[in-house]
């Protein structure tokens, strides 16, 4: 039976999810917006009021950090996210930071005396609401985005992430994230599902193996605008038109991959002038494609460059294709996979190994150090909704099985 203080997580996952721009049940907090600003100052003083020390670095990663007995060696880590996209839940991410925080707290509690440290932290900016770009803060961690092409990030206003990030009081050069080798010994994140297995086969703890492979991309549409009623259909270069065509094809290739795991979203579609009796000609069209099987994905990513770029001629609209990102698939580490499951079944929980649909920062950690994801069910799978909703106890588990690994790797 999990030994967790239900009440103080909690009332802790309530608090949080208050600091909203949209009111409850929606959460909302877009990276250094006012929301997410407050969201950081809470955390750290719940972080110190539990008697730990914290610390961020350039890019507003915070380091919430329990030294051990030997702070030569590298910590083990565990953490997760605060932001959240427009009109989301509260579980998304937080049940990774302050299970986190919560799974600390009663080690110490317990008297436990760590060997190597433990760290808990908390990503800038895993949702890519503000700059297109997801998981920005692991992957200045893993050096897999330059400080060059971070600096050159802005968002949907002009305003740079420097701008933003020293308005939010994160100084110093953006080099400085990237972890050295050998930063950390391990890093085991807890997380919803964000899909449905979970809960239809009553399984208490997922163990992830594999995250699957994101990719984005930004299609900017250029057209010939016109008066709706005066502009005959055959003489047209409608933008829209072919925005449209090329959501269609984003759906059949996705569908005839030839992987089940293929999904492909075209998520933001915006119209310009945006009047009814004007002709489109300018769209902008962001499309998240992912697959567990990363050559199928590029093979669909491919036929949809193909058929984009042949239906733009056809309709005569320029063109002007940006990847945000194409990232590989991640493998999480066997010998953490073992022990997060050896944890989760000597607490007389059920288990399942599986992949992660969505992607984390365990995604970019991954290639830092050896990663693992402690899944827990969610409601129907809800996420990225209001709606989303992890039970008390589905939660206490997750952060049983958690704190039994920061435990034991914390020993090691
Ligand atoms: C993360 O939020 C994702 O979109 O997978
Ligand atoms: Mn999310
Ligand atoms: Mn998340």
């Amino acid at each position: 039976m999990s030994t967790v203080s239900l009440s103080r997580l909690d009332r802790e996952i309530e608090e949080l999810a208050a600091i909203s721009a949209h009111p409850a049940p929606a959460v909302t907090r877009v990276l250094f917006s006012a929301e997410d600003l407050r969201a950081r100052e809470w955390l750290t003083a719940r972080a110190k009021d539990a008697g730990f020390r914290v610390r961020k670095d350039p890019v507003g990663n915070l380091f919430v950090c329990w030294e051990g007995s030997e702070p030569c060696l590298p910590a083990v880590a565990t953490g997760s996210h605060t932001d959240a996209i427009p009109n989301a839940g509260k579980y998304d991410g937080v049940v990774g930071v302050l299970g986190g925080l919560e799974a600390m707290r009663q080690l110490k509690e317990a008297g436990h005396v760590p060997k190597r440290g433990i760290e808990l932290i908390m990503f800038t900016s895993e949702e890519p609401t503000r700059f297109g770009i997801g998981c920005l803060g692991s992957r200045l961690m893993a050096g897999t985005t330059s400080p060059e092409e971070a600096g050159a990030l802005r968002d949907a206003e002009g305003r740079s992430l420097d701008e933003l990030r020293e308005a939010a009081g994160c100084r110093g050069n953006l080099g400085a994230v990237k972890l050295s080798t050998g930063a950390y010994r391990a890093f085991v994140e807890l997380h919803i599902e964000q899909g449905p297995m979970l809960e239809e086969k009553q399984i208490d703890i997922g163990i992830v193996e594999k995250i699957a492979a994101p990719s984005a991309f930004r299609l900017l549409l250029k057209g010939a605008g016109g008066h709706a009623g005066a502009v005959l259909m055959r003489e047209r270069q409608d933008a829209f038109m072919a925005a449209a065509e090329i959501a269609l094809l984003v759906e059949k290739a996705a569908l005839e991959s030839g992987s089940s795991d293929t999904v492909g979203t075209v998520g933001v579609v915006e119209v310009r002038p945006g009047a009814i009796n004007s002709i489109p000609c300018d769209v902008k069209l962001e499309v998240d494609f992912r697959d567990t099987d990363r050559e199928a994905r590029d093979r669909a990513l491919a036929r949809i460059g193909d058929g984009t770029h042949a239906l733009c001629r056809r309709r005569g609209v320029k063109i002007e294709w940006q990847v945000l990102n194409q990232d590989p698939p991640a493998l999480c580490d066997p010998g953490l996979v073992k022990m997060v499951e050896a944890k989760a079944v000597a607490a007389g929980f059920s288990t399942s190994r599986m992949v992660s649909r969505a992607y984390h920062d365990s995604l970019f950690m991954a290639r830092v150090c050896p990663t693992a994801m402690i899944f827990i069910p969610c409601f129907k799978g809800y996420s990225h909704r209001p709606d989303e909703y992890s039970s008390p106890e589905a939660i206490a588990k997750g952060v049983e099985v958690l704190k039994e690994c920061l435990k034991e790797l914390s020993l090691q």
